[in-house]
Parts: C-alpha cells; sequence; structure tokens
C-alpha cells in the first residue's frame, strides 16, 4: 500500500496519528509555541527533557520522546530547523524525510508533521518529496517473517488551525509525490537483483513508465543496434547471453523554449568481463545500471512537472560478462561516431557504451548533453560514498549545476578536465585508447567521453560513490538511492 498524504488545517496535536512529528526553530522556548502547545497538550512535561537534551531547536538536533497515558500519540519527536524561515528546498525535504523514518523505526502506521510556520503553498512539495523518500524500504524479496510487519500508511501535513488549505497546497503536494515517485521508480530498479533486470527488462521498465507517464519510447534491439552502427554497445554486450539494448525516451512541450538530453549508463551487471572483477563486492554491480535508472526516473518526473523544455533520456544498456565470445583486451572497435578505439581493459565498459550513446545524442543537436554514470572507482577513492563528481566544458554550467544540486541536497563536487592527462588515451594502434594510467582515472575517463561529445554544452556525472554508499543525509535511507534525479530535475526547473 503506498502511503497516502493528506493536508488538514489543524494544529498537528489536534490531528490523531501515531507519530507525532514538529519542527521546531532556533531559539524556541517552552513557554512558547509549539512547544507549549505540546507541553499541554500531551501533558508529558516536556521541560527536563529538552533541557536533559539541550535541545535548541538548532539544524539537525532531534528529540525522541515516548508518550504513554490518554494521549493518542505514542512518540514525538522534535526536530531542529535552525533559523526560522530559512530552510531551502533540502532542508524541508530532509525534515519530512526524517519524519518518515522515525515513524517507521517507532513501527507507527500513521504520522502527522507540523507545517514549518509561514511556509509558503509551493514549498509543501518538498515535504511531499521528503516523506516518500524517507519511507522508502526494497521489500519486494522478502518473504514469510521477513516481511514488513508494519508501514506508514498516512501522513498528515497539519497547517495549523486559522490557515486555510486551498488548490495550490493540493497541487503542490501531489506534485511533489509524483517527483518523489519518480526517484523510487530509480531506486526499485537499481535494487532489483541482476538476475531478474537485465537489459531487455530494463528496456521494458523504461516503456511501462513512458506508457504511464505519456512520452514516448523507442528501444532498439542487438539488430538494430548493430545497424546503426553502435559498434562499441555490441562488443560490451557480446560476452553476454543477455542482448544489449538502446532505449531513447522523449519528453516534448508543444513550444520547447530549449533541448537537454541526458544520458544514462546502464550496466545490468558489470562482472569486469575478461578483466574480471575480484569476487568480494562484485555484487554491488547490479547498480551499474543507475545512470540509467536515473534517466528513466527524469523522464517520469518531467511528465509531471512539464517544463517547456525538450527533454531526451537516452540508456546504454548491455550486460558484461566473460565468455568465448566476450570481447578482450587487444581488440579494436569502430563506434557511431567513427572513431576507432582500441580496447585496453574490458572492465573500463561503461565509457563505451557512453561514447555510442553520446554520439547518437549529438545528432538530436541539443542545448545540452549530461550523462550520469557509475563510471570510476577512483571518482570513489577521491570523493567518498556520500558526493559524486561531475565535469563541466564551461564555468558557467559548472555553477548551474551545482546551483542545482544544491537544492536538491544532492552531494557533488566539480572535477578537472586536465587536458595534461590527454596523453594516456593515445593508441599506437587506434585512434583512441580507452583506459589511461590508474592516477587521475576519474579524468581520463571524461576526456575519454569528451571525445564523443564534439563541441556541444556537455557536464558528466560520476555518481559511483553515492550509489553504493549508505546515505547520511536522511532522505536516502540505506539501499536506496537514485542520487542525482533531484539535481536533474533541479537544472531543468532552472532553464524554464
Ligand atoms: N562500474 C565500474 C565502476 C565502479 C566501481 C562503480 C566501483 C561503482 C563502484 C566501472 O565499470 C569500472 O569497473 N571501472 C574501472 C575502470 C578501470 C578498469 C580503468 C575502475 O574504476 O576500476
Ligand atoms: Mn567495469
Ligand atoms: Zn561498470
Amino acid at each position: 500500500m503506498p502511503l497516502t498524504i493528506q493536508l488538514v488545517a489543524e494544529n498537528a496535536v489536534d490531528v490523531s496519528a501515531e507519530l507525532l512529528a514538529v519542527p521546531v526553530s532556533a531559539g524556541a522556548q517552552l513557554k512558547q509555541e509549539p512547544l507549549a502547545r505540546i507541553d499541554r497538550a500531551l501533558g508529558i512535561g516536556l521541560s527536563p527533557i529538552v533541557a536533559h537534551e539541550d535541545f535548541k531547536g538548532e539544524k539537525d538536533q532531534q528529540v525522541e520522546v515516548t508518550v504513554g497515558g490518554a494521549s493518542p500519540f505514542r512518540r514525538l519527536v522534535l526536530f531542529g530547523t535552525g533559523p526560522k524561515g530559512k530552510s531551502s528546498p533540502a532542508d524541508l525535504r530532509a525534515l519530512a524525510a526524517r519524519a518518515a523514518r522515525a515513524a517507521h523505526s517507532a513501527k507507527a502506521h500513521s504520522l502527522v508533521l507540523a507545517c514549518p510556520d509561514g511556509l509558503a503553498p509551493e514549498k509543501l512539495r518538498y515535504l511531499a518529496e521528503g516523506l516518500v523518500l524517507g519511507e522508502y524500504r526494497f521489500s519486494k524479496y522478502f518473504t514469510g517473517e521477513r516481511r514488513p510487519k508494519s508501514e506508514l500508511a498516512t501522513a498528515t501535513i497539519a497547517l495549523g488551525s486559522g490557515h486555510r488549505s486551498g488548490k495550490m497546497h493540493k497541487s503542490a503536494l501531489a506534485l511533489g509525490e509524483r517527483v518523489a515517485r519518480a526517484v523510487c521508480l530509480a531506486r526499485d530498479l537499481v535494487n532489483e537483483p541482476p538476475n531478474e533486470l537485465y537489459p531487455e527488462r530494463l528496456a521494458d521498465e523504461a516503456a511501462r513508465m513512458a506508457k504511464e507517464a505519456g512520452v514516448k519510447c523507442v528501444v532498439f534491439d542487438r539488430a538494430e543496434i548493430e545497424r546503426r552502427g553502435m559498434k562499441l554497445l555490441v562488443a560490451v554486450g557480446q560476452g553476454s547471453t543477455h542482448e544489449p539494448r538502446f532505449v531513447h525516451l522523449t519528453y516534448a512541450p508543444k513550444k520547447p523554449r530549449k533541448k537537454v538530453v541526458f544520458v544514462g549508463k546502464g550496466l545490468t551487471f558489470d562482472s569486469g568481463g575478461l578483466c574480471i572483477k575480484p569476487a568480494a563486492g562484485m555484487g554491488e554491480m547490479k547498480s551499474d545500471m543507475a545512470g540509467a535508472a536515473n534517466v528513466v526516473a527524469l523522464l517520469a518526473a518531467c511528465a509531471a512537472l512539464k517544463p517547456d523544455i525538450e527533454v531526451h533520456g537516452l540508456i546504454a544498456s548491455a550486460e558484461n560478462m566473460p565468455d568465448g565470445t566476450a570481447y578482450r583486451p587487444g581488440d579494436v572497435f569502430g563506434s557511431l561516431d567513427g572513431k576507432t578505439v582500441e580496447i585496453i581493459n574490458t572492465d573500463a565498459e561503461g565509457r563505451l557504451v557512453l561514447a555510442d550513446a553520446l554520439a547518437y545524442a549529438r545528432t538530436l543537436e541539443p542545448d545540452l548533453i549530461v550523462d550520469n554514470a557509475t563510471l570510476t572507482g577512483a571518482c570513489v577513492v577521491a570523493l567518498g560514498k556520500t558526493c559524486s563528481g561531475f565535469y563541466a566544458t564551461t564555468d558557467r554550467l559548472a555553477q548551474q549545476f551545482a546551483a542545482a544540486a544544491k537544492d536538491a541536497g544532492e552531494a557533488f563536487w566539480r572535477l578537472p578536465l586536465l587536458d595534461d592527462l590527454k596523453d594516456q588515451l593515445r593508441s599506437d594502434v587506434a585512434d583512441l585508447k580507452h583506459t589511461g594510467e590508474r592516477w587521475g582515472g576519474s579524468i581520463t575517463a571524461a576526456l575519454f567521453l569528451r571525445e564523443f561529445v564534439g563541441d556541444f554544452p556537455w557536464i558528466h556525472a560520476d555518481i559511483a560513490g553515492p550509489v553504493l554508499g549508505d546515505r547520511a543525509t536522511g532522505i536516502y535511507p540505506k539501499g536506496a538511492t537514485g542520487h542525482a534525479v533531484l539535481t536533474f530535475v533541479e537544472l531543468i526547473e532552472q532553464m524554464r
């Protein structure tokens, strides 16, 4: 049962729910609202608790109290928000997500979240997003005892008595819900095991989303991929019994002001191929299609947001396996672009499938190309498991992207396209080698991709870290990805 979000024009303490979640701004006094009202209504004596926890409403402070007696509430959670009225979209999202997660740990079926004072109606969207994102769990494959016993079924946002809930409030909530459900779709796809989700299935899921959302979807099978000359995508997939797929999704409004193409790496499993990976951690490579999942999610979000921007989503999907038919180090292949590539390490497959997708993206003559991929371990070494790396062809574009990431609450750090490292990609037998030496591995991967982008404005995001990591931000429970989708959404919204 999906979470139902509702809105009431009442004070939170007057709503009947198992968990009461209240944001409290910095410097709040026990004698003032909202704390005074909670103290009166619950009769639990908040004073010593708040004093003991040194709770001052500062950002990221959180106090949980078990409530007994006649009150319908079983648990109270106070969230510090920092200075009043200063909450960013990312702060609001994190607040609501933390409330949903608190409800989950308290095994509550219902929660009421007091709306921060004076919140503009359109910002309710971020609370809805946080609730849905925080509530997310992947429990599809549990049976019997392992099935979740309690689920958060209803979340009520309490605007406070004396407020009115109107059309603006409702549409903001509905929009937030749809955007967050799109992110959850990316998470579902990433969490799906690789025996279930192979390229054909990934393409099916993209097509299913497209049908539901009303966007266009074209899928190329192996024969069509070959016919079109995507030789690198074929090469990467040729060692697997599961054939590769290429997906082209299109959201096309009536009079678009701009055209953007998003590209995703869709390796449904990356064993490394003949240059096979060590056994430890190999299972994590089921998430090597996270970039593609983000593209599917983004198109679903666009269908809800309806920007006046044409958005294309391209997915290059294959399974990288060792086999008698697998591609090898030393092989030379052509590409959709025409450049020839000498294969060095079959585990550097991502940049190969992306190269063909980027060459395809160019044919759409967009104003901007954005690719995202779980591309290099080197990027994880550089930035850790909470932050993605990104590259941009201009400083202005980099600033725009960084601003979008900030509002999304997703950590991204710009890395440089260092021409000094370009020599590493020189081959003696082909136009390009596809890998360089160990040092600067994220940068040489980006430099390789740049060879296929031409002169188009371009952003490359290496999302390998966050896809592997356990998120600390509150909106990402363990085992849930989708990192980058909200940044892409913000980027599109800022382009309007
Ligand atoms: N999918 C991996 C990158 C990756 C590593 C993602 C760890 C998430 C966590 C990619 O295909 C890969 O194997 N890259 C190699 C490139 C190397 C062979 C040049 C790497 O990073 O080791
Ligand atoms: Mn690899
Ligand atoms: Zn890979």
